[in-house]
């Protein structure tokens, strides 16, 4: 369902009525948050008559929040931290992009009165890799990291009959993963050089190469690397990290963060808007230029 919104006469904004179709995101803080500037964004090129708004909701009144939100006839929300574990908690459907990756960033009310929980993470991942002209069907990937961002990824490429290796400096947080998603092989950090060879992608899920984060040497070398391994990290501040940057120069295709950020939120958008966004340069340059705005940073 598309519902055409009108423009203020002389204002840049959409005018808000009683049709308006609205969603947001709740975090705490959510200040820092590039959703709304994407969101707003396309419902205007996509003509939609809708708004998204961030909604700062402190860790105990999250489920009065949710419960307010749909009282109030919102379509949805994202959910960001600290708020994923009750998320989580208070869906009463859980989509298997959710039960799979173990956690969800995105509610939708539904018409019957039901919450459903997904996490489009993982497809995100996915849709954003393809988006770069690399299939993602059968091979094998190591990942590096066992957060919640690697296991809805390994749940994904899972999914797409890829082989899935992860590698993190804890291991019991990569045995922890594999443990909850069958078919993926846990191993030491250290051990990430052996498993390179014969891998078709290399992704990135830790917090190493972010601004800000201390800078640690990856244990393996990519002037080692098959010729076809593509690279891809999901951090996108800076977009070229030392690890992207590192592949391109020993001559490995490359994807990078931003644009799973603007794939995971395209499948939200779709659900609670009804109608799927462009993605394309001009959405990547707009949350490009708003990452390089002084005092920019942080997550999307
Ligand atoms: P998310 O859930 O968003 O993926 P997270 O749970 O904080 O985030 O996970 C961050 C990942 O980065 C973890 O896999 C972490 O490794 P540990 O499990 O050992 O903490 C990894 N990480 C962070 N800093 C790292 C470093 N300096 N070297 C190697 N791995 C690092």
């Amino acid at each position: 369902m598309v519902n055409t919104g009108d423009t203020v006469p002389g204002r840049d904004r959409p005018r808000i009525d009683g049709h308006t179709l609205l969603a947001g995101v709740i975090g705490w803080p959510v200040a820092h948050s590039r959703s709304p500037l994407m969101h707003n964004w396309w419902l205007a090129q996509c003509g939609v008559n809708g708004a998204y708004v961030p909604l700062p909701v402190a860790p105990d009144q999250f489920d009065t929040a949710v419960r307010g939100l749909q009282a109030a006839g919102f379509r949805g929300v994202n959910v960001t931290i600290p708020h994923k574990e009750s998320a989580y908690r208070i869906v009463d459907r859980l989509h298997r992009s959710a039960q799979r990756s173990g956690s969800v960033n995105t509610l939708v009310f539904s018409s019957d009165g039901r919450i459903e929980g997904y996490s489009t993470d993982g497809d995100g991942f996915v849709a954003n890799v393809e988006a770069h002209g690399v299939a993602v069907k059968g091979g094998s990937a190591l990942l590096l990291g066992a957060g919640g961002a690697a296991r809805a990824i390994a749940a994904s490429l899972l999914d797409r009959g890829v082989r899935v290796v992860v590698a993190n400096r804890t291991r019991a947080r990569a045995d922890a993963l594999a443990a909850s998603l069958a078919g993926v092989e846990a191993i030491d950090w250290a051990q990430a050089g052996s498993a390179l060879p014969g891998c078709t992608m290399l992704v990135n899920t830790t917090s190493i190469g972010m601004e800000g984060a201390a800078q640690v040497q990856f244990p393996f070398d990519l002037a080692q690397a098959d010729p076809e391994l593509v690279v891809c990290d999901i951090v996108y501040v800076p977009r070229q990290t030392a690890l992207l940057k590192w592949a391109a120069a020993n001559g490995l295709r490359t994807v990078d963060g931003l644009g799973m950020l603007i794939h995971q939120a395209g499948l939200g958008f779709e659900k609670w808007f009804g109608v799927a966004p462009g993605i394309g340069p001009d959405v990547e340059a707009l949350l490009d230029a708003d990452l390089h705005r002084p005092a920019a940073g942080g997550a999307g």
